[in-house]
């Protein structure tokens, strides 16, 4: 039997309209990375299809044959979003002004479990930010000796805040901040 894990799979930049176009997948691939249940990962959609309207939004996504496998976007963090909002009243102002003036929110980064592992995460996120999307990244994700934060780190996300308590989930998040210097920088 032909097994899918040996399936190419291509990552490729996504316009903001064909992740609204696959956004029940997005969702399903969403909760199952994540353990939620299938109700609470699909009445993400709509917060999702929000996002694909902000400013300065990019996704990318893992494709094998015709299924997604993985995706991940982020936009333009600014004051008056939900999560900036969080992040910025929980930080002293050193750190608003340092982190969070201009920055690339990366909202979500899933691969379906069973693809976990095997560098498309990794590819997935070095795609998203390439270009430079800002000068500064951040992102949050829960706390714990994850795949994800092995990731983060090994990219060079440092952290900006620990143990951060969103309303609506109990599970302490770590706040991890990427800078990305230009050319000219260096
Ligand atoms: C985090 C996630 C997107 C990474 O995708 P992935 O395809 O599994 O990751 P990769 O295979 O590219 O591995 C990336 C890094 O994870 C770490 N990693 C991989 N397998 C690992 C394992 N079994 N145990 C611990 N760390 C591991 C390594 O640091 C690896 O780097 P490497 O390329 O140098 O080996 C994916 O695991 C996922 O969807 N996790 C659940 C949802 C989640 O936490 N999303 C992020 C929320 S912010």
């Amino acid at each position: 039997m032909r097994s899918r894990r040996r399936t190419a799979v291509q990552v490729v930049h996504w316009q903001a309209a064909d992740l609204r176009k696959r956004i029940d997948d997005a969702m399903t691939i969403y909760g199952a990375a994540m353990g939620y249940p299938r109700q609470v990962a699909m009445a993400r959609a709509g917060t999702t299809t929000q996002h694909t309207r902000l400013p300065d939004f990019r996704a990318v996504a893992a494709i094998s044959g015709r299924a997604l496998v993985g995706f991940g976007y982020g936009y333009r963090s600014a004051t008056g979003q939900w999560w900036h909002d969080q992040v910025a009243s929980a930080v002293p102002a050193e750190t608003r002004t340092r982190w969070m003036t201009d920055c690339f929110e990366l909202s979500e980064l899933h691969v379906e479990p069973g693809w976990q592992g095997r560098g498309i995460g990794r590819s997935l996120i070095t795609t998203l930010l390439d270009p430079r999307p800002a000068a500064h990244v951040l992102l949050s994700t829960p706390e714990g000796p994850t795949r994800a934060l092995s990731l983060y780190r090994s990219i060079g996300f440092v952290d900006v805040l620990r143990g951060h308590l969103f309303p609506g989930d109990a599970r302490p998040f770590a706040v991890l901040g990427l800078s990305i210097p230009t050319a000219a920088d260096a």
